[in-house]
């Protein structure tokens, strides 16, 4: 049964001590995390493009997300995908188990708050993880998932390459460099469906613990509960996406090529007593059987010697995947 059978089962009175989270809700900070308009990105004046390029460099910098707005991805698919992920969600649970997977690299796999890889922490929260990209997999029902995930998923592929494009050349490269690099075309793209029910004492729990996106890039939308916090200069950042925008965040292959130049930033999920959160996220990666390492280019190895060693990216997976321990860890084990 996943967090939302226990909720909806109606017999939870208190919180089953697996899944109290030892609290990181302290020191709150409110500032706004940087917006990218996509628009002018890439359909702007040679003005409006520079100046959209900036502010790219200057979130990969400072905060490793930014929100985008008015990009590419028609709304009407962006409802589609939040309804066809609460049909899947609601699927009896035997349903769901039906076409999921057990091992990590199953092309299709759902699990909940206790099967997630972290040992005993138990989180509130139920997922679906598709494998979508070189090769396209969809969970057979709903019937219309296949359709929709299809179309959502290769949309969302177009704008992170147009994202990457600018992060590119605010790196001072031509536009199509990190696509190039990371072999993008036949790159790695999971789809990742997450479900925070309501909990009674969200205090006490946590939908994602502190953690940093492996891969390349990150696209995240969510229904319209908040829930995500970012790790800014020591402190915790709720995020406030506008309606149909998305929150992109580098993950820890960018930081790897690129040196550290960009980081990539620790962020977790905490719930909330009354509204069911739903996100879907994309992950953008180079393909897995690839090795990152920092780019010469982006080396000065007088000045700033290459700061991580190269792993297979499926390697890499595998050991942020299997791994006890919170926050960065796994970066740290290629870090020199
Ligand atoms: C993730 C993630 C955030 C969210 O899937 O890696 O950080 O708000 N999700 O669901
Ligand atoms: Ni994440």
């Amino acid at each position: 049964m996943g967090i939302k059978g226990l909720v909806e089962s109606g017999y939870l009175n208190s919180i089953p001590p697996e899944y109290v989270f030892p609290s990181n809700l302290n020191d709150l900070e409110v500032e706004e995390v940087p917006t990218v308009d996509f628009s002018q990105l890439t359909a702007g004046t040679p003005d409006e493009r520079s100046k959209a390029i900036q502010v790219i460099g200057k979130a990969c910098r400072e905060w490793g997300f930014f929100m985008v707005i008015n990009h590419s991805m028609p709304r009407r698919l962006m409802d589609e995908m939040l309804n066809v992920g609460e049909r899947f969600f609601d699927l009896a649970e035997e349903e769901k188990q039906d076409h999921a997977g057990k091992e990590l690299f199953d092309p299709i796999r759902c699990g909940t708050g206790f099967n997630n890889g972290l040992g005993n922490v138990f989180l509130w929260r139920d997922y679906l993880k598709v494998h979508v990209h070189p090769h396209f997999h969809a969970p057979h029902k709903p019937a219309d998932f296949r359709e929709t995930s299809e179309e959502y998923c290769k949309k969302a592929r177009d704008v992170a390459e147009e994202l990457l494009k600018g992060i590119s050349k605010s790196l001072g490269q031509e536009e199509n460099y990190i696509h190039k690099k990371m072999d993008v075309e036949s790159g790695s793209q999971l789809l990742v469906m997450n479900l925070y029910p309501p909990c009674p004492r969200p205090e006490l729990v946590m939908g994602m613990p502190p953690h940093s996106d492996h891969g390349i890039l990150t696209l995240l939308m969510q229904n319209d509960v908040c829930g995500l916090q970012i790790l800014h200069n020591g402190k915790w950042v709720p995020v406030n996406p506008p309606p149909y925008s998305f929150l992109v965040n580098t993950g820890d292959h960018m930081e790897i090529l690129t040196n550290g130049r960009y980081e990539s930033v620790v962020h977790q999920v905490v719930v909330n007593s009354n509204a069911t959160r739903m996100t879907i996220a994309t992950g953008h990666g180079p393909p897995l059987g690839a090795i990152i390492s920092p780019a010469a280019e982006l080396v000065d190895s007088e000045n700033h010697p290459p700061k991580y060693q190269g792993m297979k990216y499926r390697d890499y997976i595998e050991l942020q995947q299997t791994n006890q321990l919170e926050g960065k860890s796994c970066l740290d084990r290629v870090r020199i």
